[in-house]
């Protein structure tokens, strides 16, 4: 059996539809993990997906998936911008990586332009809102 694409979400996605809804739209988490429990039953696909505000754990997450996991779909949030540490775990995993965004991060703040999770992704997909994790899935159904 394959093994679940891991979609793995960074600090403050917790509170998506009560925060900057203009720019993040008026789903919440628990919405969107619907809606990619729906792509991957068409897609024949499992998921395990997951919220943390901590950059430790999300570290542990990425370390488990690089075992236990098929593709890792990526919204790091804010450590995205920061953290060579999640960069340095994503490098060590040998499976596809899809960084996701629900918004435009290159229409945004110059300080939202950095990745560090780019450069060891597949590939990225930002400014789709919450459709962003189905096209993510799709690809990673490609990709497996
Ligand atoms: C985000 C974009 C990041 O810059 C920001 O820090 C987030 C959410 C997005 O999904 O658009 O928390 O990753």
């Amino acid at each position: 059996m394959t093994k679940p694409v891991y979609i793995l979400n960074g600090p403050n996605l917790n509170m998506l539809g009560k925060r900057e809804p203009d720019i993040y739209g008026a789903q919440t988490l628990d919405d969107i993990a619907g809606l990619c429990t729906a792509r991957a039953r068409v897609l024949d696909l499992t998921i395990y997906f997951r919220q943390t505000n901590d950059e430790g754990e999300l570290v542990n997450q990425v370390q488990d998936a690089r075992e236990n996991a098929s593709a890792i779909i990526l919204n790091a949030a804010a450590y995205t911008h920061t953290s060579v540490a999640l960069h340095d775990a994503l490098k060590m995993a040998d499976i596809p990586i899809i960084e996701v965004h629900l918004s435009n991060v290159y229409k945004r703040e110059e300080f939202r332009h950095k990745s560090f999770v780019s450069p060891v992704a597949h590939g990225v997909i930002c400014g789709f809102g919450a459709h962003g994790y189905e096209l993510a899935l799709d690809a990673a159904a490609k990709l497996i």
